[in-house]
């Protein structure tokens, strides 16, 4: 049987389905030998699943960290009211509580400032949504599971090894649910990447290259002026960005990593590059502004990227030039007391000597993972949007290419549709509490973690390191 067949059996293409004209020819020339060969691609037709979780009654949460993430989970409520509802809320910000609490008319006596105030009260709710800032992911999340809630938990898991293996005997020890926000398991592209290598359609698995292209504008955003600029307050950037992508390679690979060997350092990022004349802030007359790629009023201002940051009512210019004179989102790129490497590079070997390599960049003009799969029969390439499966012997080519975004229930859903789909599965293993109906459990994703600090590990003492 050959494999376009064994994928036909497994129902993963289009029985009969029509050729979608993949252009060969605008493949580089050395991945492709014989661009006539490789002709023509028939449509993988996996099917996405829908968002909403039924259940007999909505399951309770309460959202402690109402910013970026906690909003995007909340909203799961929103849409889904029969599956979830958000019946307590914490932030120490009294803005991001307050909106949280009207949007969900949260009853006055369960809106809380710190984290801690939620734990001195009995239990209230079935689960707790844990998306505070990376540092104080540990303590809340020990505290919940102290008292009997099972948890949505924001990655990285925590910022040591030991306290994630500490969250991880918490878990057993009061037998409840720690889902990980590694979103990506549950984006539809990635469930049908897997699936494709699980079906054997491209052999066996030898190897996989994959890239985090991070985008100029949001590593100056995030990594240099913004919350995860400093590595020792946050976690290191191959956890506090690329977490995703080491539990991405361990879930296709589905072998334990063995070895790891990493490089990366900051490279450009630093007082010493600062150009010549650079003030403290870009507001402040620097003679770069109209040319520095990195320039705050260039990217929040003008192009009005990442302005969430700034809880304004509107993208008004004149609004967001007035935070840029205050907040650390104005300031030179060069001037800021930032850390984390802007290129990294990790090589890993798994259980049957399966490789990977992977690289974190920050200076490309987009994002979007980009990922190679080698194996003995085939070959799998995308770009998070789109795969093409090509056999070696027949030279068939099948493409995945579903807009999940034109799917109505996942319009707005972030990270491919993979931030709600996740909730759908948490509401799921929550009312029915069973772990299984999750992809991210703490066990699996404690592993994927590991293989971070590890990486950090080879990283800085220059040498390969086991995984255990
Ligand atoms: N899964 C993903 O893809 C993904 C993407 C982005 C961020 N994250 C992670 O999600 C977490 C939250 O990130 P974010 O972008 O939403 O940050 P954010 O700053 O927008 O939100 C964090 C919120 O926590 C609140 N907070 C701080 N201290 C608190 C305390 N003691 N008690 C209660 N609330 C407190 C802050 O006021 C803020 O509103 C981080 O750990 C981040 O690394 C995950």
């Amino acid at each position: 049987m050959d494999r376009l067949e064994f994928l036909k059996r497994l129902g993963l293409l289009t029985v009969g389905a029509s050729l979608v004209g993949v252009d060969v020819k605008g493949m580089t020339s050395d991945e492709d030998t014989d661009a006539d060969f490789f002709d023509g691609a028939e449509k993988l037709d996996i099917p996405v699943e829908g968002l909403g979780a039924k259940v007999s009654k909505p399951i309770s949460v309460i959202i402690v960290g109402a910013g970026n993430r906690g909003r995007t989970y909340a909203g799961y409520a929103s849409r889904f009211p029969d599956a979830m509802k958000v019946v307590g809320v914490a932030d120490i910000n009294p803005d991001r509580r307050e909106a949280m609490r009207k949007r969900y008319s949260v009853p006055e006596e369960n809106c809380f400032g710190d984290f801690h105030e939620v734990f001195e009260r009995a239990k209230f709710a079935d689960a707790v949504v844990i998306a505070t800032p990376d540092n104080l992911h540990y303590e809340p999340c020990m505290m919940a599971l102290a008292e009997g809630y099972d948890v949505l938990l924001e990655k990285p898991v925590a910022p040591t090894e030991k306290e994630c293996r500490s969250i991880l005997a918490q878990a057993h020890k009061y037998n409840r649910i720690v889902a990980v926000c590694h979103v990506l398991r549950y984006a539809p592209y990635f469930i049908a990447l897997k699936q494709v290598v699980d079906s054997g359609a491209i052999g066996d698995l030898v190897s996989i290259q994959h890239m985090e292209p991070i985008q100029y504008a949001h590593m100056a955003h995030s990594y240099v002026r913004g919350n995860w600029h400093n590595s020792k307050q946050t976690t290191p950037i191959i956890l506090a960005k690329s977490c995703h992508d080491l539990d991405i390679l361990r879930w296709i690979v589905g072998k334990p990593c063995e070895m790891i060997a990493a490089e990366g350092s900051l490279f450009f990022f630093r007082r010493e590059n600062m150009p010549e004349g650079a003030p403290e802030r870009c507001t402040d007359g620097c003679p770069h502004e109209a040319t520095c790629p990195y320039s705050a009023i260039d990217i929040y201002e003008r192009k009005k990227w990442h302005t969430s940051v700034f809880d304004l009512p509107r993208k008004d210019p004149k609004l967001i030039h007035e935070k840029l004179l205050t907040t650390d989102y104005g300031r030179c790129v060069f001037r800021c007391d930032n850390d984390q490497c802007d290129h990294y590079v990790a090589t890993m070997r798994f259980g049957d000597g399966i490789t990977a390599s992977f690289t974190m960049d920050a200076f490309t003009p987009r994002g979007g993972r980009r990922t190679r799969i080698m194996g003995t029969r085939g070959y799998i390439e995308g770009d998070m949007t789109t795969f093409t499966v090509t056999e070696f012997r027949t030279g068939k080519r099948m493409v995945w290419d579903k807009k999940v975004e034109e799917i109505p229930e996942y319009r707005g859903a972030g990270h491919g549709g993979g931030d709600l789909a996740l909730v759908r599965d948490f509401v799921r293993a929550v009312a029915a509490q069973d772990q299984s109906l999750l992809s991210s459990t703490i066990d699996v994703s404690i592993e994927s973690h590991v293989m971070g600090f590890k990486a950090e590990e080879s990283r800085l003492g220059k040498r390969k390191v086991a995984v255990k």
